[in-house]
C-alpha cells in the first residue's frame, strides 16, 4: 500500500498532476485509485470522465472517486450534529444558524479523508493518489483531528460524569436535550477514525506528500509554508512539483512571463534541494483526458516509478542525552522567533504562526520539562531535562 498526497496553492495544477500520476501508476501495473477530497471537484473534468461518490473504473487498473463531502459528514457526524441542533434550538438559536453552527468550520471536507482510511483498511488498491484541497484548507483539515481529540478528550469525560448524575433527574425536570450515549459514542467513533486517518497519513512507510507549485513568488512562498506545516504535523514530503514552466520559444506577452519564471527557477532549486524537483512545462492547451495526462506523466516522471519513495528526510524523533532527552522536530524555512512552545504535563504545544501542533509526548518525555529550544539545520531541538 502506498499513498501519494498532492497539495499546493489553488490553481497550480494539483488535480492534473494527481490524475497524471494515478494514470501512470495504473499503466505500470499498480491497482490505483485517485480520489479528490476537495469539495469543488474537477478530477472528473481532468480525466474526461463523469465521476461519482463511489469509485468507478476509468481505465485498466485505474479507479477514480469524487467524494461527497456532505454525505461523509452526515454519516459520520450526523448524530452529533443533530444533537447540537436540538441543543441550539432549545437555547433559541435561529434555525438557519443551527445548521451552520452545528458543523465545526472545516469539518465538511475533513470527513472526506475517512475514505482514505476505508481504502487503506480494505486493501483493494496498491496505490492511493489523493488530490487534496488547496494548501491552507488541507493543512487545517489535517490538524483538526488533533484539535477535536483534545476537545473531546477534555470535554467528554466531564460530560459523561455529569450525565451519570444529571440525566435521570434532568429527563424529568427540564426539556433540555440530553446527549444520549449514542451521541457520545458517535462523536468518539468519529474522532477515533480521524485519528487513524492521521496515523495512516503520517506513517512514512506508506504516505508521502508532494507540493505542487508554479514559478511565481507567492506560490513559492506558499509552498515553503506548506513544507513547514506539513513537517510540523509530522507528514513526510518526498518531492516537489514545478508545473507550467513556459518553454523558451514563447514570444510577446509570454516572453516576459518566461523571463520572470527564469528568475525564480534558481530560488526553487536553492530552497527545496535536496528534495527531488519534478518539472512539467506549460502545455499548449488545458490538460484533459488520458492521452494528455499520460504525456504529463512522461514529462514529470520519465521512466521512473511515481509510487517510489523519492526522498527520505529527517522525521520527528527523540534522542537520549546526558541530562535527559531531546525532541527533534524538523521545521524547514522558519526561524526561532517564529516558534512558540508551551508544555502542560504530557503535551507540548508548538505554535508556528496561526498553526498549532499538539504533540502528545512519549512516556519518556512526559515527566520531564522542556528547558530550551533552538534550531540546528532546520530542525527544532527541544531539550527536556529532569
Ligand atoms: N502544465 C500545464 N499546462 C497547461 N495547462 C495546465 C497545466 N497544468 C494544469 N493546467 C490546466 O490548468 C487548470 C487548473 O489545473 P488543475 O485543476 O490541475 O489545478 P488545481 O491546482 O487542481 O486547481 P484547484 O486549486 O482549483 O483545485 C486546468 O484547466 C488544467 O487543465
Ligand atoms: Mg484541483
Amino acid at each position: 500500500m502506498r499513498i501519494l498526497f498532492y497539495t499546493g496553492k489553488g490553481g497550480v495544477g494539483k488535480t492534473s498532476v494527481a490524475a497524471a500520476t494515478a494514470l501512470r501508476c495504473a499503466q505500470r501495473g499498480y491497482r490505483t485509485i485517485v480520489l479528490s477530497t476537495d469539495a469543488a471537484h474537477s478530477l472528473g473534468d481532468s480525466l474526461g470522465v463523469e465521476l461519482r461518490a463511489e469509485p468507478i473504473n476509468v481505465h485498466p487498473n485505474l479507479w477514480a472517486q469524487e467524494i461527497n463531502a456532505l454525505h461523509e459528514l452526515e454519516s459520520n457526524w450526523g448524530t452529533v450534529k443533530q444533537y447540537l441542533v436540538d441543543l441550539m434550538a432549545w437555547q433559541g438559536v435561529e434555525s438557519i444558524a443551527q445548521g451552520e453552527l452545528s458543523v465545526v468550520p472545516g469539518t465538511e471536507e475533513l470527513f472526506s479523508l475517512l475514505q482514505i482510511k476505508r481504502h487503506h483498511d480494505e486493501g483493494l488498491y496498491d496505490v492511493i493518489v489523493v488530490d487534496a484541497a488547496p494548501t491552507g484548507e488541507t493543512l487545517r483539515l489535517l490538524s483538526l483531528p488533533d484539535i477535536l481529540r483534545w476537545w473531546i478528550g477534555r470535554l467528554f469525560p466531564l460530560v459523561r460524569n455529569l450525565l451519570k448524575v444529571v440525566r435521570p433527574v434532568a429527563k424529568r425536570v427540564t426539556d433540555m436535550p440530553i446527549a444520549e450515549d449514542d451521541v457520545l459514542a458517535s462523536a468518539q467513533g468519529a474522532i477515533d477514525s480521524l485519528s487513524e486517518v492521521r496515523q495512516i497519513l503520517t506513517n512514512q512507510e506508506i504516505c508521502t506528500a508532494r507540493v505542487v507549485m508554479n514559478l511565481e513568488k507567492m506560490v513559492i512562498r506558499e509552498a515553503q509554508r506548506s513544507m513547514t506545516y506539513l513537517s510540523l504535523f509530522g507528514y513526510a514530503v518526498d518531492a516537489v512539483v514545478v508545473n507550467r514552466i513556459l518553454p523558451p520559444d514563447v514570444d510577446g506577452h509570454f516572453a516576459a512571463w518566461r523571463a520572470m519564471q527564469q528568475e525564480y527557477a534558481p530560488l526553487v532549486d536553492e530552497t527545496f534541494t535536496p528534495l527531488p524537483i519534478l518539472r512539467a512545462p506549460h502545455f499548449r492547451r488545458e490538460i484533459v483526458g488520458a492521452e494528455q495526462l499520460s504525456q504529463l506523466a512522461d514529462l514529470l516522471y520519465g521512466e521512473s516509478d511515481p509510487a517510489a519513495f523519492m526522498y527520505r528526510g529527517p522525521i520527528q524523533r527523540v534522542e537520549k542525552t546526558d541530562k535527559g532527552f531531546d525532541l527533534l522536530v524538523p521545521l524547514p524555512f522558519i526561524s526561532e522567533d517564529q516558534v512558540h512552545l508551551a508544555q502542560s504535563a504530557d503535551e507540548l504545544l508548538i505554535s508556528v504562526g496561526w498553526h498549532r501542533h499538539r504533540v502528545i509526548l512519549p512516556q519518556t518525555l512526559s515527566r520531564l520539562h522542556a528547558q530550551d529550544a533552538f534550531f540546528e539545520d532546520s530542525t527544532l531541538r527541544i531539550v527536556f531535562t529532569r
